[in-house]
Order: structure tokens, then C-alpha cells, then sequence
């Protein structure tokens, strides 16, 4: 199982980037999102670094749909990573946190005007072009506001990788050209008639939490005979871009994908079918999210009163639940946790499912884990919880979103402020007619 590097235990208490976890939650309250900055850091360098070994001509975009905020952005663009955002609010987040344009890529399969000018306004690297809608908008646009503009297609080779339903995104999904169609190719052709798109590359993602490295090198292959169909396109150069999707493992049951097996061979298959169909070599390109978030996450929660259930067994209720993370809810995602107070490790063992505070049957955090006999009052650590939890976060049951703290050297400090009620209601109205008057019962 992948935990942050920094977790470590000293005098039978839990730390995290040298921070006391106890004392955090006494701080910040729960639920509380603790993110690791030394893992976020070393995930995003161990791609940065061992491409570049492999492959020296790539990029790696971190796919900040897994977690954005602006605190992140500064981190990625420390450490020299690129962005992929999927919409106008991220690419604004970016932006905002003086995150360089030309380092950003857009993707979304379906980008309203809004996107695609602010997107050609701010100068991104490219912009994925996902059907053909999209590229007539963007043609049309690009020639209104004089500007060229770098596009890729998002292409979708005849695979289907091996994951949860909802996390493919091959050729039974909504998104991209389907290569299968002749639908790649017929956006091909007519980007080389575009005025104003200057074709960059070509793009697939395969799905999330893809374990398989083979799809890849597959994917790659389909993509590459695409382009070279397409060479008089390439007269200075083009990016494969092969996406994200590598695979975290949450809990003792699941693997993560092999990055150090995988890039060598990735990127022998790039070079030397690039030579045999006399390609120009591409750049070479990635788009980890998860891979680089889920592990530097912890969510600390206060645990509520126990209840049996006939035939169900015990049930022990966090003060959070699918508000803050809907992924065992809408994935079946397994976690695994443990308990932080000291004096926990004494008692025996149970197994018991950890229950969220949402009023729905699902919402369940963890079903049937073992931990030590635990008592209302006691912290929870959820563990590998970096990824797609707080984006997907929401009010629901008039929960407010926790905070989410970094922690490094034994600092913390806030990446998100928790949520108020106050922050709940800020963009609520009550219409003019439904407004108390309080000055009728003057008159009474
Ligand atoms: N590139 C594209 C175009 C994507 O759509 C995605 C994820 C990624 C890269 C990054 O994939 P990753 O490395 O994070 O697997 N909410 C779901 C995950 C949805 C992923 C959507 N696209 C979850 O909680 O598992």
C-alpha cells in the first residue's frame, strides 16, 4: 500500500511531514484533508526525472483534476511539470496562481466559447480538441480574434482498458475521435485545411487506475501509424501525448501500475517505430493525476458512537463521509485507515465498517475493516485520499468542506480554508417576494 514517505510514528504518535496529526485536527477541526508536500513533491520528480532518463525530448502535465488549488499550482510549477485542465475554473485557478500559460493545456469534451477564448486570450501550449464541433468553434474563433492556434486531437485508439466502467474513457466513452470510426482521421484531414489551428500532436487517454502496461505501448503504436499518415502536418515536430492513468494502490489489495519497467520499454516502442515509419521523434508526453496526489493524502476524521446492526455487524459513524470523499460511494473504492490516538494500539482487534454522517445508505467509508476496539471521540487517518476526493467534494446535508492543510518540515499551513456555514449560504437569495417583512408586525 502507498503511504506518504513522511508518515512516521515517534512515542506512539502519528506524524506527518513532521506534524503531530493530533494536534492538527486540534488546529484545523475535522474533517481535515492533510496533504504531504515532500510526496507531492517526489511523485512529481520521479516522473519529471526518470522520462527525462529514458526519453529526454517529453513533458509530463499534471492532470490537475485530481486536486487543484493555487498553493498546488506553485508546487507543479516548481518543480517544472506542465498542467492539464479541463475548463475555463481550472484554467482561471492556473492563472491565478501566476502559473505559466504556455505550460497549460485544455482539454474537455465539451469547452463552451468561454473556454476556447479565454483559453487562445492566455496563450495555453495547445488546446485538446476533442470532436468536431469543436474544431468548426475553434476554426471560426481562432479567425474572428486573428490568432493561431496550437490545437492536438484527443484521438481514441480501438482499446478498452481494464478499470472501473466509469473511469474508461476508450472507445465505448463519450470523449475524443474514435480511431475505429475513421473519425481521427477525417478531423485529420480537415485540421490540414485549418486557417488558424496549427496541429501540435496527437492525444489519447485510456482510463484511470489502468494497471496494464501493454495498453500503452498499444495505444502508442495506433497513434503513431495515425500520424504518419499525417507527416506533411509534422514540419516541426509533434508531442505524443499518451495521457495519465496510472494506476495507486489504496489498500493492501490493489497494485499500482510499474512506471520503472514501463518507461523503458515505452519509450524503445516511441523510437523505434518512429524511425521505421519515418516519423520526426516525437515529444513524448504524460498526464499523471492521481498517481501523483492519492498517496501524499491523509483525511483525519473524529469518530461518532458505535451501533450493531443484525446481521450487519458494527457500524462506527466519521464526522465526514461522501461529502468529502464519494469515491467508495460512486467507485466501490476501498480504503484502508488506522487509528491515531495513542492509547488505541492496546485494545484488541475488531472488524467493523466505518460509516460517513450523510443520510443515505451508501454512504459508507470503508465496509468491514479490522482496528483496534474503537470509541466515540477517537481520530481516524483514512489513508492514500490526495486524489479526486476534495474536487469532488460538496455540501450536501449542509456539510461544509473541510480544510485542506500542507505539511512539511513540521509546518502546516492552509492550501483551503474549511468551510463555514456562512460560506454555505454566501451565494443564496431569497427572492424579493419571499423576503420576511418584519416592519408589518410593527403596526400590530
Ligand atoms: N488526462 C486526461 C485527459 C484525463 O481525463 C485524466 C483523468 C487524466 C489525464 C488523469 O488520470 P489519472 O492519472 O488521475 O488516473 N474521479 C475519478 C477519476 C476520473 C479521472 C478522469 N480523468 C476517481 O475518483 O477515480
Amino acid at each position: 500500500m502507498d503511504l506518504p514517505g513522511t508518515l512516521e510514528k515517534r512515542d506512539g504518535e502519528y506524524y506527518l511531514g513532521g506534524c503531530k496529526l493530533e494536534e492538527l485536527t486540534r488546529e484545523y477541526g475535522t474533517p481535515l484533508l492533510v496533504m504531504d508536500e515532500e510526496t507531492i513533491r517526489r511523485n512529481a520528480r520521479y516522473y519529471l526525472d526518470n522520462l527525462k532518463q529514458y526519453y529526454p525530448q517529453s513533458n509530463v502535465y499534471y492532470a490537475s483534476k485530481a486536486f487543484l488549488n493555487m498553493g498546488i499550482c506553485r508546487i507543479m510549477e516548481e518543480e517544472g511539470m506542465g498542467l492539464d485542465v479541463v475548463s475555463g475554473g481550472e484554467l482561471y485557478t492556473a492563472l491565478s496562481a501566476g502559473f505559466p500559460a504556455d505550460r497549460i493545456i485544455m482539454h474537455g469534451n465539451n469547452k463552451s466559447r468561454r473556454d476556447i477564448i479565454q483559453a487562445i486570450r492566455s496563450g495555453i501550449r495547445a488546446i485538446v480538441v476533442d470532436n468536431d464541433d469543436e474544431l468548426d468553434r475553434i476554426e471560426k474563433i481562432g479567425k474572428a480574434m486573428g490568432s493561431i492556434i496550437p490545437v492536438m486531437l484527443r484521438v481514441v485508439p480501438a482499446l478498452e482498458a481494464v478499470t472501473h466502467p466509469h473511469l474508461q474513457t476508450g472507445m465505448g466513452s463519450k470523449f475524443g475521435f474514435k480511431m475505429h470510426q475513421g473519425q481521427a482521421r477525417k478531423a485529420m484531414r480537415k485540421l490540414s485545411r485549418s486557417e488558424v489551428m496549427k496541429p501540435v500532436g496527437l492525444h489519447c487517454h485510456l482510463g484511470s487506475q489502468i494497471t496494464d502496461a501493454d495498453i500503452y505501448l498499444e495505444a502508442a503504436e495506433e497513434v503513431l501509424l495515425l500520424a504518419a499518415e499525417f507527416k506533411q502536418l509534422w514540419d516541426e515536430g509533434f508531442a505524443l501525448n499518451l495521457g495519465g492513468g496510472f494506476a495507486v494502490a489504496h489498500n493492501e489489495e490493489e497494485e499500482s501500475f510499474g512506471f520503472d519497467s514501463f518507461l523503458p520499454e515505452i519509450s524503445q516502442k516511441v523510437i523505434s517505430l518512429s524511425r521505421e515509419l519515418n516519423l520526426p521523434l516525437p515529444t513524448l508526453e504524460f498526464e499523471p493525476g492521481r498517481s501523483i496526489m492519492a498517496t501524499a493524502g491523509v483525511t483525519l476524521y473524529t469518530l461518532g458512537a458505535r451501533k450493531e446492526v443484525d446481521g450487519l455487524g458494527t457500524f462506527v459513524p466519521v464526522d465526514g463521509g461522501m461529502s468529502d470523499n464519494i469515491r467508495p460511494a460512486l467507485y466501490e473504492a476501498k480504503y484502508n485507515a488506522f487509528v491515531v490516538n495513542k492509547e488505541a494500539e492496546k485494545r484488541a482487534l475488531e472488524t467493523v465498517t466505518i460509516a460517513g454522517r450523510l443520510c443515505e445508505s451508501g454512504d459508507n467509508l470503508i465496509n468491514e475493516i479490522e482496528l483496534p476496539r474503537i470509541k466515540a471521540g477517537d481520530l481516524l487517518a483514512v489513508t492514500c485520499t490526495g486524489a479526486y476526493t476534495y474536487p469532488m467534494a460538496s455540501n450536501y446535508n449542509g456539510l461544509p468542506r473541510p480544510a485542506v492543510v500542507l505539511v512539511g518540515n513540521g509546518q502546516a499551513s492552509t492550501l483551503i480554508k474549511g468551510e463555514s456555514y456562512e460560506d454555505i449560504l454566501q451565494r443564496n437569495e431569497i427572492p424579493a417576494h419571499l423576503q420576511k417583512d418584519e416592519d408589518q408586525y410593527l403596526a400590530l
